[in-house]
């Protein structure tokens, strides 16, 4: 199996800026998730060209082989040339359109053109049908946070988001280091309250539910 993500996360790697090491930290997470018939979707905040998307779709596809349609996965940026805190980065069309390219080919993506603060508050309004079925976004089996390393947006984004996660997955937030650590700092210190275990790999942060 791991070899397999390997081989996904290598032909994803190219339309990502994460490099190969933490991408094959999301792509375990991703087929480690848990599986049911009617899975609940994944989220990503923050798409960039749709690299770690593509691996998201990729790995899924692989593991939902023979077993049915894969779950849906969801992302969130706004593109826009939205001032990015802590970096001079620009992501804007020419990043939305390379997206469109990649993920084109899955109907199992989602994008929603909005910020993090935006969806969230939203979130509750928001469902999906899916064989003729009305289902709330209430629950994720694995959510990754890539977009603003802002810490007030990310911890929004983590206490808004965790309780959604289902137990047996997984939310990821990467570069953690930012900011001096802020958010890790936080995580660590709030991880019993919160009822789940923390790890970190590197920049990334990995909360098991
Ligand atoms: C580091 S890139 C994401 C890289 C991508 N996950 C990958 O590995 O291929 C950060 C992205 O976050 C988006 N972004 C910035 N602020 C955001 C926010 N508040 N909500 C959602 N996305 C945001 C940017 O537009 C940018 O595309």
């Amino acid at each position: 199996m791991d070899l397999r993500l390997r081989w996904h996360v290598f032909r994803c790697r190219r339309q990502s800026d994460t490099r190969s090491r933490f991408l094959l930290e999301l792509a375990r997470a991703v087929a480690r998730a848990p599986r049911a018939p009617d899975a609940a979707p994944m989220l990503e905040i923050g798409t960039r060209s749709g690299g770690s998307a593509l691996l998201m779709l990729r790995v899924l596809r692989m593991v939902y082989r023979g077993l049915g349609p894969p779950p849906m996965v969801l992302t969130v940026d706004p593109y826009g040339a939205r001032p990015y805190e802590g970096a001079p980065f620009v992501y804007d069309e020419r990043h939305y359109r390379a997206m469109k390219r990649n993920l084109a080919g899955y109907a199992n993506h989602v994008h929603y053109m909005m910020d993090s603060e935006l969806f969230v508050r939203e979130l509750e309004h928001l469902y999906l049908w899916g064989g003729g079925v009305k289902r709330p976004l209430d629950r994720f089996t694995l959510v990754y946070l890539d977009g603003s390393h802002d810490p007030d947006i990310v911890w929004f984004e983590i206490e808004r988001l965790l309780p959604r996660v289902v137990p047996g997955g997984f939310l990821m937030v990467d570069d953690t280091d930012w900011f001096g650590g802020a958010v890790r700092r936080r995580l660590d210190g709030a991880a019993a309250r919160m009822g789940v275990q923390v790890r970190h790999n590197g920049k990334q942060s990995i909360v098991a539910a």
